[in-house]
């Protein structure tokens, strides 16, 4: 009798550890983004995100990051250490005080953030780290999300 307890309660020790495993990865298959509402701007990538501070952007980046980046870069984009903190790579840019630099500032983190995005990351054992987004995101989608980071980022540096 005792062993049944015990294995029992092995097997339902193990389930609950699986399922803090599946609510700690959550759904990293990429997702679509729906971008209805947004300038469209076509096939070709425009050089620097044309949304930034766009509210309806935001909000759409805002859901496309819930579904497809917040399991391993955190919810609302708190890093929980996991993957790196998203709210550095325009850190700089939202404090910077000339037009002209800021503007520059946040041209090279858009560069940078379509760059990771579109290709993914792999370390140095070649395991893809990062994932490839390229083909389930319209330029639209890549900037809405792009968007809704820099408000984040913007967000953060006036509280702190
Ligand atoms: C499966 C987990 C996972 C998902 C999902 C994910 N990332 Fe990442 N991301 C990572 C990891 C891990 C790294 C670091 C990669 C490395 O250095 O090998 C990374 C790196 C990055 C970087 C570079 C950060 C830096 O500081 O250099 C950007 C930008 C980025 N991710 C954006 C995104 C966006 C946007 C999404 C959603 C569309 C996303 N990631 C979804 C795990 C993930």
């Amino acid at each position: 009798m005792r062993k049944i307890t015990g294995a029992a309660g092995l097997a339902a020790g193990f389930l609950l550890l699986a399922s803090v495993e599946v609510m700690a990865h959550g759904d990293v298959t990429p997702h679509p983004v729906d971008t209805t509402g947004l300038p469209p701007l076509g096939k070709t990538w425009v050089d620097s995100n044309p949304y930034r501070g766009n509210a309806k952007a935001i909000a759409i980046g805002s859901v496309g990051y819930y579904h497809n980046c917040a399991a391993c870069h955190g919810l609302n984009a708190e890093a929980g250490g996991m993957a790196p903190d998203l709210l550095q790579i325009a850190k700089d840019c939202v404090t910077e005080t000339s037009a002209e630099e800021k503007a520059s500032c946040f041209k090279d983190s858009d560069d940078y953030f379509k760059g990771v995005v579109l290709e993914g990351h792999k370390n140095s054992e070649g395991r893809v780290t990062m994932p490839s987004y390229s083909s389930v995101f319209t330029q639209e989608a890549v900037w809405a999300i792009k968007a809704y980071l820099d408000k984040r980022t913007a967000d953060e540096a006036k509280t702190n």
